[in-house]
């Protein structure tokens, strides 16, 4: 079987990633199986102060995560393909690499940039670190 793992951040970039990997499986004869994989990121607020409102934004965040792989679930046409939406928290480059090293997947799709300010850097930080951390093959979409 044909594993891809789509680590998503809701970019437009993550958007043409999930595009990439589809029309890949579509012209396997294998069976293929898509994973879209969103990380809650958990560095994101690391100094709101007390524990009360800190618990409330993880749980917005974590909220928006899942709205977002169901969203991205339902406006992709997955067709003859096996499409399953995981959610982690954590730190996200970290997460794709573990997620796809314990559960043998054969590539991760994803985008060089994503949903970060600034747009000139040619890799954003999740995408290298998954690069340089990672022994699964990577294909970097732009
Ligand atoms: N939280 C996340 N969960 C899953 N995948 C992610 C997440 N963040 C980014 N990605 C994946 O990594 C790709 C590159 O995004 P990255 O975050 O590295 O760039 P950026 O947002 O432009 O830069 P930075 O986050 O360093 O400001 C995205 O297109 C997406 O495939
Ligand atoms: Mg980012």
């Amino acid at each position: 079987m044909n594993k891809l793992l789509v680590p998503i951040d809701g970019s437009e970039v993550a958007d043409r990633a999930i595009q990439t990997a589809i029309s890949m499986c579509k012209k396997r004869e294998q069976e293929s199986h898509i994973s879209l994989l969103h990380v809650v990121s958990t560095e994101a607020y690391p100094n709101v102060g007390v524990a009360g409102i800190t618990a409330n934004v993880d749980e917005a965040i974590r909220q928006e995560g899942e709205e977002l792989l169901k969203s991205t679930m339902q406006k992709i046409d997955n067709k003859g393909i096996k499409i399953d939406a995981i959610l982690i928290e954590g730190s996200p480059g970290k997460e794709i690499c573990k997620y796809a090293d314990e559960n043998n997947y054969d590539l991760i799709v994803m985008g060089n940039r994503g949903r970060g300010a600034i747009k000139e850097l040619f890799l954003g930080s999740v995408s290298k670190t998954v690069l340089n951390d990672t022994t699964c093959p990577v294909l970097v979409v732009k």
